[in-house]
């Protein structure tokens, strides 16, 4: 059981068998079929029990994988090596695996992988290759593998991958190409993929995706392209609207997107635009996205909205506008969002908001306003939001005179709401500076003395505020 946590963790993996090899094993058996060659192996072993089915080289020091190394054991269904110091893997180096389900080579020093190696485990299922420093994909590479699934090539350096490279991977469903060096895409690389299901392509250095680059892929699931430098996105690039759950497209340096872009995705439940550098949303953005319940602008460069830009997404409960440029909003933003529950201003420019401005979100239960240049809110305005359960208002100026005494005392009847750490804290006046706005008394709500007035300074502390704040308001 403690050897096979490979998928989850490599790290989990070396631990566990560092374990046994406390124990002294040169090899040892996890279960039955398994066996583990651990860092004192220096090459293949010609025959093993035949009830081993799995074989694992863990940090062995094997540096190649010569031709023919598994032929004495045509019984292998999964064969790993992980964190070898393997630098080739020869030609015919898997021949004889006719029941090999399973490769995955991983955490190696290999930079190339010639064509043909793989011709001769027809019954491949899962290869993984992950975590190499291999640089770039020939055409022929992957041919023959007619029953793969699933292929992994994420954490190395691809940087160029020929055409045709995929074009024999009838059954993919999963190609995993994230964390490479691409600096594009080829429009008819995976034009052979009917089946595939999730590609991600996360962590490269794309600047832009060719249009016609998912159209011959109608049945994925999930596209990730977040991570990299993508600055237009084609008006057509996701043909298929119907099936697609997951589109991921953050961290990227988009400062625009084409009209209507997220209209007809039926099942699209997760999609994240966050950290790009939107200036502006188009009017109609979205419409047939039942399934969206969360939107995810934060980290953009926003400073306002077309009214109603996320009302066709009724259903929406997260909206985080956190680290935009806006320095006012309108409640017409808001329109049509009325379950939102989750609403994320944080670190705007904000120095006001109209008493109105949560008047159609009235079901929302935390609400995030730190960070912004509020120096006070006008009354009235958390009146509409009757289900609050959290607030942050920290890291604002805010200004601790007469005319603060509505949000003031709004903070005493709703401690419980607020977050108070970081403490909520007043700017000014200077003489109030750091101290906690709950920790005041009402009477030091005091505007400063700005005209000669006709009340005299020594009537009591009540008189002089209200007089005073006749005269600063
Ligand atoms: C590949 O990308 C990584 C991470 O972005 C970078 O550190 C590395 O220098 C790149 N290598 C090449 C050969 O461009
Ligand atoms: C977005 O804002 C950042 C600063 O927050 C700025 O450096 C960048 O140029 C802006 N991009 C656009 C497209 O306005």
């Amino acid at each position: 059981r403690k050897c096979i946590f490979i998928k989850t963790s490599n790290r989990m993996f070396i631990f566990s068998y560092l374990h046994l090899n406390i124990y002294g094993n040169p090899a040892a058996a996890t279960k039955e079929h398994q066996m583990t060659f651990p860092s004192s192996t220096t090459e293949i072993p010609h025959t093993l029990m035949p009830r081993v089915t799995e074989v694992f080289f863990v940090e062995s020091k094997i540096p190649t994988i010569p031709k023919g190394a598994f032929v004495a054991n045509p019984q292998l269904e999964k064969v790993e090596f992980l964190n070898t110091p393997t630098v080739s893997v020869e030609a015919g180096a898997f021949e004889g695996l006719d029941s090999l389900k399973d490769l995955e080579i991983v955490g190696t020093l290999l930079t190339s992988i010639a064509a043909g190696v793989f011709a001769e485990v027809p019954h491949l299922e899962s290869l993984v290759l992950k975590s190499n420093q291999l640089g770039g994909l020939q055409r022929g590479l992957f041919d023959g593998l007619i029953k793969l699934t699933q292929l992994q090539l994420h954490m190395n350096s691809i940087q160029s991958i020929e055409d045709g490279t995929f074009d024999e991977l009838k059954s993919l469903k999963s190609l995993h190409l994230a964390k490479n060096n691409l600096t594009s895409i080829s429009p008819s690389l995976f034009s052979q993929l009917d089946a595939l299901q999730t590609l991600r392509l996360y962590e490269n250095q794309l600047t832009s995706v060719p249009e016609e680059v998912f159209l011959p892929l109608p049945n994925l699931l999930e596209i990730g392209l977040q991570r990299n430098q993508i600055t237009q996105l084609a008006p057509r690039l996701f043909p298929h609207k119907d099936k697609l759950r997951k589109l991921y497209l953050d961290n990227n340096l988009l400062t625009d997107l084409p009209p209507e872009y997220f209209t007809g995705f039926s099942l699209l439940k997760t999609l994240t635009l966050h950290a790009n550098q939107l200036t502006g949303l188009p009017a109609l953005l979205f419409g047939g996205t039942p399934k969206l319940t969360e939107v995810r602008l934060h980290q953009n460069n926003l400073s306002s909205l077309p009214s109603g830009v996320f009302s066709p997404l009724t259903n929406l409960k997260e909206l985080d506008l956190s680290k935009n440029h806006f320095e006012t909003l309108s409640s017409e933003y808001f329109d049509g969002i009325a379950k939102l529950k989750k609403l994320y201003l944080s670190n705007n420019k904000l120095r006001t908001l109209n008493a109105n401005v949560f008047e159609k979100v009235t079901s929302v239960t935390i609400l995030k306003l730190s960070g912004n240049m509020l120096e006070n809110l006008p009354e009235d305005i958390f009146e509409p939001l009757k289900a609050l359960i959290r607030v942050d208002l920290n890291d604002n100026p805010w200004r601790c005179d007469c005319n603060f005494i509505y949000l003031y005392q709004w903070m005493k009847d709703n401690s419980k709401v607020l977050t108070h750490t970081p403490p909520v804290v007043c700017t000014f006046p200077n003489d109030l500076s750091g101290r906690e706005v709950i920790s005041l008394t009402e009477d030091q709500l005091v505007c400063p003395t700005l005209a000669p007035t006709t009340t005299p300074l020594h009537t009591t502390t009540m008189t002089v505020r209200q007089t005073v704040c006749g005269t600063c308001t």
